[in-house]
């Protein structure tokens, strides 16, 4: 028999008992003759003890290092009141050992489990079943398995049908690269690996399934952050005969249901906010509304002005003049301020101006700062007006196109919300509705805001007319400033489905090649239909606030992509390339 109990369910309740134990020696100690040993297993930690009268066992016991993996039966005796440990879960109790067996040595771990803080991330990753022993992994890991238990019985008893869909497949259009895989068997062909499962879940809806969910690996390459993996997991859900209202209500039934049972948090109902109201107000479509800053638009306030820097954007029916006010922001220094103007110069802000307020009893005399002598005294007065500024407020302006104002103010807004903890409150999940069904990339091209398979919220003549001011049926869910999930009604009309191709400059043969079996699978009966994904990693990541999505994931790759452990991606033999009829040519 290897156990009877699990070292870290010992409690007072087993006292007298003798129990058997399997698992990893964290420590050993010596004292005065006596071996203490703290064995571990996943549910924690029990001290065993050996005395001389243990005999060979006492002797074994004197072997054992740190991660051997060992046996031992013994006796459950109180300790003796000065040596409980109150901050141990099994404080209360020891083992007496009375017959130990070694499994297993382990070489001296490449680092101490207890003591990871100043481990290098690249020594985890390489050591990660070493890294995954740590208790903090081990809650991790199986908090994240809690979960999806939840989530899987949720859905289960929604009538959801968990379905598998392919890994090895046709591209499937989500903004990132496709991950390849060449066939063999078909010299010079390649499947692509889902960036996720869209098109076979709506597949699955057209054939009559009507209730359909997966937690299914996506994959895309794609440039990584802290937020992103090359490979992660959704939960994928997809439904029939659904508009908008159904597919939220029940989505934001599962997410409270997830905080009522995994964190004892009860969420008051999601806010809805428009996609332009997002972006006007916070300069961002995944607003953190932790953070109380708003946008507050003055461009009407400086057409006239000379100061070209504002003035220019103020004229411009594609500029933005945009305030943000902090708050006793005054007392930041001119370094600080310096380090947001960089900051702001990664998203295109050419510069970052700003006003400290003083004193406004003394107007303009009580302000400082490099702009108010361009602006005018009465142009000033009113911006302070405008933002309702109070004495210790700083205000930070940005000026250029509506797009560069929003993404540097958006992002202003939320490094300045972490950098003061200008958090009011710890959750703040909200729905962005009225997505635009496309944006213009840096080419000039339109593209699908969200996958080309959105419904628009209007008809295809006014789509065909006006693309660029179409709305679409998308929905965003985002908590806490980081996009949690996304999904919307989808065109189930084919002409619709053409149209929207058309617009995005995909010609008929490549709309056949691509695509050409979900437009004939419209023409067979389409029920309406629409759906949404969750990132199943962002959401652990975020109700265990480990900051990094690689914290709750087992095998997680780097930001390069790679999988440290296996080194992988690595090189293959040449057979192999010759059977997939593949040469690498390599860039010098
Ligand atoms: P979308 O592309 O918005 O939608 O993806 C859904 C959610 O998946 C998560 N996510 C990621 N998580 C980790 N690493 C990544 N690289 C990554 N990329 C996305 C995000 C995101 O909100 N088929 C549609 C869904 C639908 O329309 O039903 C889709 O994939 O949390
Ligand atoms: P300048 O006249 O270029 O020295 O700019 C005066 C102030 O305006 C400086 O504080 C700049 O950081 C700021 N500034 C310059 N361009 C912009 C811009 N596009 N948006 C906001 N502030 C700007």
């Amino acid at each position: 028999m290897f156990r009877t109990n699990y070292c870290g369910q010992l409690n007072e309740k087993n006292v007298g008992e003798e129990v058997t134990l399997s698992g990893w020696v964290d420590r050993r100690r010596d004292h005065g003759g006596v071996i203490f040993i703290d064995l571990r297993d996943r549910e924690g930690i029990a001290q065993v003890v050996f005395d001389p009268d243990a005999g060979e066992f006492f002797h074994l016991a004197d072997t054992l290092r740190s991660e051997y993996v060992v046996k031992v039966t013994g006796k459950v005796r109180k300790r003796s009141d000065e040596t409980i440990n109150p901050s141990m879960k099994t404080g209360e109790i020891e083992v007496y050992g009375i017959f130990l067996e070694i499994y297993n040595t382990a070489l001296t771990p490449p680092f101490q489990l207890d003591d990871y803080v100043n481990v290098g991330e690249d020594v985890r990753l390489k050591y990660r079943y070493m890294d995954l022993r740590r208790t903090e992994m081990q809650k991790n890991l199986r908090f994240r398995s809690q979960v999806t238990s939840t989530i899987r019985n949720f859905l289960d008893s929604h009538g959801f049908l968990d379905i598998e869909t392919p890994i090895m497949t046709r591209a499937t259009p989500e903004g990132a690269r496709d991950y390849l895989i060449p066939s063999r068997t078909h010299e010079g062909s390649f499947f692509a690996m889902p960036q996720s499962p869209q098109l076979f879940k709506q597949l699955l809806m057209i054939a009559g399934f009507d209730r359909y969910y997966q937690i299914a690996k996506c994959f895309r390459d794609e440039d990584l952050r802290a937020d992103r993996q090359p490979e992660f997991t959704q939960i994928d859900i997809e439904s029939s005969f659904i508009d908008e209202e159904d597919i939220l209500n029940l989505s934001e039934e599962m997410i409270k249901l997830i905080f009522k049972n995994h964190l004892q948090k009860d969420l008051s109902n999601f806010p809805r906010i428009t996609y332009k109201a997002a972006m006007d107000k916070y300069g961002s479509d995944k607003p953190d509304l932790r953070i109380p800053l708003e946008l507050i638009d003055v461009k009407d306030l400086l057409k006239d002005i000379e100061f070209k820097v504002f003035s220019g954007p103020a004229n411009d029916p594609l500029g933005r003049v945009s305030a943000l006010k902090v708050p006793k922001g005054g007392d930041l220094s001119r370094k600080q301020i310096d380090d947001y103007t960089k900051y702001v110069s990664n998203f295109g802000a050419k510069g970052l101006a700003w006003i400290k307020v003083n004193s406004l009893t003394k107007g303009v005399d009580g302000l400082q700062s490099p702009i108010v002598k361009f602006l005018g005294d009465d142009v000033t007065m009113s911006i302070m007006d405008r933002v309702k500024a109070s004495d210790g407020d700083i205000v930070f302006f940005g000026a250029d196109s509506y797009k560069v104002v929003s993404d540097s103010l958006g992002a202003l807004r939320s490094k300045l919300g972490e950098d003061l903890n200008l958090y009011e409150s710890e959750w703040c999940p909200l729905w962005v509705t009225d997505f635009p069904m496309f944006e213009r990339t840096d080419l000039g091209e339109l593209t699908p805001l969200h996958h080309p398979f959105t419904s628009p919220s209007g008809d295809i003549d006014a789509l065909k007319e006006s693309p660029e001011s179409a709305l679409s049926r998308a929905y965003d869910l985002v908590l806490n400033g980081v996009e949690l999930g996304g999904g919307s009604i989808r065109i189930s009309d084919q002409q619709v489905q053409s149209a929207v191709f058309d617009i995005l400059g995909i010609k008929e043969d490549e709309q056949k090649l691509k695509f050409g079996f979900l437009l004939d699978a419209l023409k067979y009966g389409a029920p309406p239909h629409g759906g949404i994904a969750f990132g199943l990693d962002r959401l652990i990541m975020l109700l265990t606030k480990t900051g990094s999505i690689r914290d709750i994931i087992a095998f997680p790759k780097t930001q390069s992509a790679a999988c440290l452990l296996t080194d992988a991606p690595g090189e293959v033999d040449n057979e192999q390339l010759v059977d997939l009829n593949i040469k690498v040519i390599r860039n010098q």
